[in-house]
């Protein structure tokens, strides 16, 4: 799966994806990650990428050529053109879709998938008009740009990619799966200050340990999660 991320800040992407599995993931050729500086787009001799909102008011806002400029080179990079393929684009902005595992999920299935990351005020409307299909917040709160954003998307996208994960099964058992919390996890030593890990683990009995961790998980979500609860009940999968 390919990852093209346009951005004024691609170092901040590149090392924040180059470490631990997803940098291991890289490596191994399973995903691809091309952040590209909108920056050199710019057809500013100055390098200038934003201006003064029309209308007036507070801070800068990204133009729309260089963006748009960009865009076209990660398209044809894509060979856009010649397949008729054409990626989607996924602008981060508090005020996109929440992102979740749901969506996670369903961007794990495409091949190429460009990101756009905003700064300042934000950009230019007629360039997201022409070219976003995507927009994804990570949640109600505000950051300074999309870069931190992105990452958290394609970290979440990227581990479901078949073959990120040491095992294609790690991905299944875990928070959120069926809704619930993951129960918790004990490794050695058997007693740490004191405190054992649950008998039941050691019994090398499957049928009560898998029984406790369900147990445990649905303990957990109703008091972590109240909210993800109800909504498991209502699913009904168990
Ligand atoms: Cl996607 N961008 C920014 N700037 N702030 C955010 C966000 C995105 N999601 C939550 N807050």
């Amino acid at each position: 799966m390919n990852f093209h991320i346009l951005t004024l800040f691609p170092e901040m992407i590149m090392n924040g994806l180059s470490t631990s599995i997803t940098g291991r993931a890289m490596d191994k050729g399973i995903i691809s990650v091309n952040a590209v500086n909108i920056r050199g787009f710019s057809q500013d001799k100055h390098g200038h990428v934003d201006d003064y909102p029309y209308g007036g008011g507070a801070g800068m806002v990204m133009q729309a050529a260089p963006v748009y400029r960009a865009y076209e080179h990660v398209m044809e990079n894509v060979g856009a053109s010649d397949s008729g393929k054409s990626p989607r684009v996924v602008y981060m902005t508090p005020q996109g879709k929440v992102f979740d595992q749901k969506m996670a999920q369903e961007l794990s299935k495409e091949e190429d998938l460009i990101f756009l990351c905003g700064h300042y005020e934000g950009i230019d409307e007629r360039v997201l008009e022409m070219i976003v299909t995507d927009n994804v917040s990570i949640g109600d709160y505000v950051l300074t740009g999309g870069e931190l954003p992105a990452m958290v998307v394609i970290d979440a996208v990227s581990r479901l990619v078949p073959g990120v994960l040491g095992s294609d099964i790690s991905a299944e058992f875990e928070s959120f799966h069926d809704d619930l919390l993951e129960y918790p996890q004990y490794t050695r030593p058997e007693e740490f200050m004191g405190m054992k890990v649950p008998e039941v683990l050691l019994s090398g009995h499957h049928k009560n340990i898998e029984a406790w961790r369900l147990k445990k998980s649905i303990e957990r979500t109703k008091e972590r999660r109240p909210d993800l609860w109800e909504k498991s009940i209502h699913n009904e999968s168990k």
